[in-house]
């Protein structure tokens, strides 16, 4: 059984970092053993351009371990000899992973040839790397080809809970939706647009948006390229779109500044918003409760410094603690999450980044596409 996972996680000092993509890939990686599988697990890591040590699986092999309660033997390429004769020595439930397949620049090319080199090792594929499926690579479709393919437990669940949060939902659905720039996320926000309840929007975010209506942001971090399709997101969702009412601001974003609270139409020149206010923060619990599903992509201010957080934790308990099905999604978000100790509090938290943003602009995820051919 081949099985392409996400295993792309962080690392630091050649550790792994943050195991949370590694045990998310457990369930169907355990299943698949208790079965009595060959597991031929298969993932990229970064994005190397050729062959780079410090981007090699390893380390991930020992966490996977860990996590698994067992022995994940390692081979040192993903096709070839090495990884021909990795496989030729596992026993039934055995678990074996493959070096880095981004090591050749063929699986991003989506090459058929090494497709089919990937294939040559398995009978079966299972798809899981839910986190990859937006991507068009050999190690995600193109295997596809040549091997029986089905969905994995995490590419299952991944797929309910954002078919459950978006496509019938438990009404009213909010989303909340922040992050740095309006300008990565305008298919987002109209897609959005036409099915939520209200769209709350915070975060740098919010910026563009006030400043697309004259108010004054001071030197807050501003898309400038996305001031247009604000103002049109504005003019369709008229009251359903819901901005700040206050933001804290800092002359310099770093911890130990003095900070000051200024209505969201009259940040003073020299001042940065880093986060929403207190008045914002009531306002948005206002909206969510009573919702019946809530989405959330993108932290609310600088999370990534302690003082700038306050607005993304309460509106983190809020969403947890609404009631509603709550889905989060996102990179940053899932790690905001964590950092603030609201982990385990949601629904369902995402482990996709990019896959989860194209899930929720209303695209067709090529992975999806592939599972649903086969
Ligand atoms: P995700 O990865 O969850 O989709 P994004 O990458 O869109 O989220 O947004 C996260 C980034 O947005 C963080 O680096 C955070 O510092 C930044 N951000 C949020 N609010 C602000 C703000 N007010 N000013 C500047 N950056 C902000
Ligand atoms: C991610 O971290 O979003 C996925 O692992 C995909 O990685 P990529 O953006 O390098 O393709
Ligand atoms: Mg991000």
């Amino acid at each position: 059984m081949l099985v392409r996972e996400d295993l792309n996680v962080p690392l630091k000092d050649g550790q792994v970092a943050d195991a949370t993509r590694i045990k998310a890939a457990v369930p169907t990686l355990k299943d698949l053993q208790a079965r009595g599988a060959y597991v031929i697990v298969m993932s990229h890591l970064g994005r190397p351009k050729g062959v780079d040590q410090s981007l090699s699986l390893r380390p991930v092999a020992q966490e996977l371990g860990r996590a698994l309660w067992t022995e994940v033997k390692f081979a040192y390429d993903c096709v070839g000899p090495q990884a021909q004769s990795g496989v030729s020595r596992l026993q039934p439930g055995s678990v074996l992973l493959l070096e880095n397949v981004r090591f050749h620049p063929e699986d991003e090319a989506n090459d058929p040839a090494f497709a089919q080199q990937l294939a040559s090792l398995g009978e079966i594929f299972c798809l899981d790397a839910f986190a990859s499926s937006h991507r068009v690579h050999a190690s995600v479709v193109g295997v596809a080809q040549y091997l029986p393919a089905y969905a994995g437990r995490l590419m299952e669940a991944e797929l309910n809970a954002l078919h459950a949060a978006l496509d019938y939902p438990k009404k009213p659905l909010i989303a909340v939706i922040g992050g740095a720039k309006v300008s990565t996320k305008i298919g987002l926000l109209n897609n959005l647009a036409t099915r939520v309840d209200a769209l709350i929007i915070g975060g740098a975010m919010a910026n563009t948006f006030l400043k697309a209506q004259g108010h004054n942001t001071g030197n807050s971090l501003i898309d400038d390229t996305a001031i247009e399709a604000a103002n049109q997101i504005w003019k369709t969702m008229g009251q359903r779109l819901v901005l700040p009412v206050d933001l804290v601001a800092t002359q310099q974003t770093m911890s130990g500044q003095p900070l000051r609270v200024f209505p969201a139409t009259n940040v003073e020149a020299g001042w940065i918003a880093v986060d929403i206010g207190p008045q914002s923060v009531n306002l948005f619990a206002q909206h969510l409760q009573g919702a019946g599903t809530i989405v959330w992509n993108g932290p609310l201010g600088i999370t990534e410094v302690p003082e700038f957080s306050a607005g993304t934790k309460a509106v983190g308990e809020a969403i947890a603690g609404s009631g509603a099905y709550t889905l989060v999604g996102g990179g940053d978000t899932a790690a905001a999450v964590d950092a603030l100790g609201l982990a385990g509090r949601f629904s369902f938290v995402s482990t996709g980044g990019g896959a989860t943003l194209e899930y929720l602009e209303g695209k067709e995820l090529p992975g999806v596409a592939v599972l649903k051919e086969a």
